[in-house]
């Protein structure tokens, strides 16, 4: 079911963790942007922003409520959002959204976002801490 459009948001939420290109080694058998490719730019960019704010080695813990809104064409520029939404004892769960901006265009689109939470892991590969 694709969400109405009323309740997307019309601008991102949160910081700029990631941006690149979407290029032909990217795409699916049907010549349109992979889907796991996307989730994979989201989970890097929600490590960025995990490990920056617990200032430690973090990990995917899970990803939830991901929905894939618009496609993605090879060319179009791929802005991937962070947003803090919850911060737990040694957890922190990011809201990513993914907008894109086609070439020779101005407006940018919601294309995917997702919940993804990560846990912040200690030298000897335990979970630690996260200050809040
Ligand atoms: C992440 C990991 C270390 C957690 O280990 P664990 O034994 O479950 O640790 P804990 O029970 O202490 O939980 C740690 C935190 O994770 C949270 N958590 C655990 N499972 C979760 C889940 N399915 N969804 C959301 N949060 C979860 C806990 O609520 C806890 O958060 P809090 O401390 O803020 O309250 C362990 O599950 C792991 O190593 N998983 C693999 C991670 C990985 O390799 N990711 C990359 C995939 S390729």
């Amino acid at each position: 079911m694709t969400l109405p459009e009323q309740v997307l948001p019309s601008q991102p939420a949160g910081v700029l963790a990631l941006r690149t290109i979407a290029m032909p080694a990217d795409t699916n058998c049907y010549g349109d942007i992979f889907g796991g490719w996307l989730v994979s730019l989201m989970d890097m960019g929600a490590q960025i922003e995990g490990q920056r704010r617990a200032g430690c080695r973090v990990v995917t813990v899970a990803i939830d409520s991901l929905t894939f809104i618009k496609p993605v064409y090879v060319g179009d520029t791929i802005c991937c959002h962070a947003e803090l939404i919850k911060v737990g004892r040694t957890s922190m769960q990011f809201r990513m959204q993914v907008w894109t901006l086609a070439v020779e265009e101005t407006e940018r689109k919601l294309v995917a976002q997702g919940l993804f939470t990560f846990v912040a892991i200690g030298k000897e590969g335990k979970p630690q801490s996260v200050d809040r």
